[in-house]
């Protein structure tokens, strides 16, 4: 793939993969995304994991015309795009690294001590490489993902070089390999953001407040689609998520149960909520479904209801694992509702509500759902308060 004349595509495709970062499935494999830009000298951004070390520099020499390449500009340590910098400077042992200097003390730890010191530029925010007909600048991005990553950016051709920002799951050979080709950015793009980068969105929003000062024309991430054509689409929704902004209006149903009965509560209130005009309604099974998308959901809506069982004295371990995952990630500005089920001492509501205390500007529904075994008129006519009550704010 051409990104430019000067900058060529050299990355790889993961089919193999089960979970990402062992944590996250991808039903589509992943892309671990590396450039060539070529301005007389030559720089690659990134190399890739260490399981397809040979494919990449395969495919560097694929567009080298027999040159080997001046640069190796490593732009964040995590084994998904240091993996193979190791061969790398063995196959091209002219190569200097560029990096920042917490990327260079991860390598000495990641590579027992090697951390090239007669083979090594450090740069940080500000500092140029110069390529001859092409010229990168440095942005130093802490924390988005890990605190040594830089961006870079390409002035000659316009070319922002994201890092792990912009990111989404999947195969370039699945899902296309420019965004003009991907239907579906959106969704995967943001599973990734949330699952991944979403504790440091005040770190994130920095970075893009510095990118709002460059005439970006294409956006290469490490991950996904080369982004092209309306970049404001894509530098939008990253500003919306980073600021920990709802994107859409409607309601996130999380729920656990144990015997169905909680699960008949969420349905009955899901059809209340969508009989009355609720612009989305999500009904999201913690223990079946993937979690990474209920994450997702939970931060994209603005209103979340939290449905679970008394369990050990607490609450069912599927719900303390999703409400972990978005506390620990700054879960914040939600309107939030609660229904909770026990058969003798229910105080699942309480035990949410204490998890979720610390997250800021956080509004509650007035009406919790309290079920005691199964459905009772009582609980029923609580169902019905706690859908006027939700549906009312988008009317
Ligand atoms: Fe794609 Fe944070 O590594």
């Amino acid at each position: 793939m051409k990104i430019s004349n000067d900058i060529l595509y050299v990355g790889v495709n993961d089919h193999d993969i089960d979970l990402f970062e062992g944590h996250y499935i991808v039903p589509e494999g992943m892309a671990y995304n590396s450039y060539v830009v070529n301005g007389g000298k030559t720089a690659v951004m990134d190399s890739v994991d260490g399981h397809f070390t040979d494919e990449w520099i395969g495919n560097i020499k694929g567009v080298m015309d027999g040159k080997s390449p001046d640069y190796l500009v490593i732009q964040h340590m995590e084994p998904d795009h240091s993996g193979s910098i190791l061969g790398f400077m063995k196959e091209f042992p002219e190569a200097v690294i560029v990096s920042s200097q917490k990327a260079f003390t991860m390598m000495a730890n990641f590579f027992e001590g090697e951390e090239f010191a007669d083979r090594r530029i450090v740069v940080k925010e500000g500092d140029t490489l110069e390529l001859g007909s092409h010229t990168l600048s440095f942005i130093a991005a802490p924390m988005v993902h890990w605190p040594e990553v830089i961006m870079t950016y390409d002035s000659t051709d316009k070319v922002l070089f994201s890092a792990d920002a912009f990111g989404r799951f999947g195969a370039l050979d699945v899902i296309g390999e420019t965004s003009r080709d991907d239907d579906d950015w959106a969704c995967e793009a943001r599973r990734y953001y949330f699952g991944i980068v979403g504790k440091y969105g005040m770190q994130a929003q920095a970075v893009l407040k510095k990118a709002a000062a460059l005439d970006i024309q294409a956006i290469c991430a490490l991950h996904g689609p080369v982004l092209v054509d309306d970049l404001g689409y894509y530098l939008g929704l990253y500003d919306t998520w980073t600021k920990y902004e709802s994107e859409s209006k409607g309601v996130v149903i999380a729920y656990t149960s144990v015997y169905g009965n909680t699960k008949k509560a969420v349905e009955l209130l899901a059809e209340k909520l969508e009989a009355k005009g609720v612009p989305a309604v999500e009904v999201t099974d913690l223990a079946r479904d993937d979690i990474a998308e209920a994450v997702e959901d939970a931060f994209r809506y603005d209103t979340v209801v939290f449905a679970t069982t008394t369990f050990n004295n607490d609450i069912f371990p599927f719900m303390k694992e999703f409400i972990n995952s978005l506390t620990e990630r700054n879960y914040q500005n939600k309107r939030l509702a609660f229904i909770e089920n026990g058969s003798w001492a229910p105080q699942a509501a309480k035990v949410m509500k204490s998890m979720l205390e610390g997250c800021k500007n956080m509004t509650y529904a007035e009406h919790d759902v309290k079920i005691v075994s199964a459905l009772s008129d009582e609980s029923r006519a609580q169902i019905d308060a706690l859908a006027d009550e939700l549906a009312a704010a988008y009317r």
